[in-house]
């Protein structure tokens, strides 16, 4: 165990150096219990598959989430969205999550808000099948259903919460190479799900009710602008943990 846990860390490091050893750390750990050929890692570690998908789950919040390469792999920045919904003190008594992916948004403020009904949807009939596996392990009773943003909606929310695909086609690099191009890419500089969303969003929505959007830092100020187009109220923006602007909301 000795040899092949250096000869893993060996390969490791002729990939990504000292940079990442978060990963390291996990797939060790992992590999204490995997029957993987030692041979086939390597090739997946010299490949930068990602250790996310090699392991097949990854903590986010206070949960772990099972993923495979349907979904998005969850990301930090969107463990901070829900720090700040958390931080709302909302009472929300239903709530979407749209592009829900693995699940990990719905299922996380689920545990936030019990007594809310929660619905995740997601194009992707691959993401549903995974987010609804992780909805059995963490014993919530989110509702996951397929739809193409809100075609398959027919209720009102006090709450509606996205990540959706938001990356300009441009932005595909060798580190995205493995999660699906329908999580990530959006035509139009990355903002035509945020259109699309935003022009329906209201008959979706309660009165007195919030949406949430992560993004990227330049999408912002347009987002907001979008917003209030829309006649939503008290939209702002807020930043993530490197001082970037990454979420914006707004009202009913
Ligand atoms: C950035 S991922 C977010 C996944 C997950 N919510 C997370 O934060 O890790 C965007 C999700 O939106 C979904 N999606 C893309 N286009 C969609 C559409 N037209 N309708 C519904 N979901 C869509 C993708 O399948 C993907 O799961």
């Amino acid at each position: 165990m000795k040899l092949t846990n250096e000869i893993i860390k060996k390969s490791w490091r002729d990939i990504y150096g000292c940079s990442y050893d978060e990963g390291l750390n996990f797939l060790l750990d992992w590999w204490k219990t995997s029957d993987i050929p030692i041979k086939d890692l390597l090739e997946k570690i010299s490949q930068r598959y990602p250790v996310q998908y090699i392991i097949g789950e990854w903590p986010f919040f206070e949960g772990n989430y099972l993923i495979n390469e349907d979904v998005l792999i969850p990301r930090p920045e969107t463990e901070q969205l829900i720090e700040i919904i958390k931080s709302f003190a909302l009472n929300p008594k239903n709530i979407l999550d749209l592009g829900t992916g693995s699940g990990c948004i719905a299922i996380e403020i689920s545990k936030i808000f019990p007594e809310a009904k929660v619905v995740g949807i997601d194009k992707s009939e691959s993401a549903i099948s995974i987010a609804k596996k992780n909805n059995l392990q963490a014993k919530n009773e989110v509702i996951f259903k397929c739809s193409d943003w809100f075609d398959n909606v027919d209720e009102k929310f006090d709450l509606i919460i996205t990540n959706p695909p938001y990356l300009p086609k441009e932005m595909m690099c060798q580190d995205l190479e493995f999660e699906p191009k329908l999580a990530l890419f959006a035509d139009d500089n990355g903002m035509e799900c945020f259109k699309e969303i935003i022009m329906k969003a209201r008959t979706y929505m309660n009165i007195d009710s919030w949406i949430f959007f992560e993004h990227l830092p330049v999408q912002a100020a347009e987002l907001n602008e979008l917003l209030q187009k829309e006649g939503f109220i008290e939209t702002s923006k807020i930043c993530d943990y490197n001082g970037k602007y990454r979420y914006t909301y707004g009202r009913t």
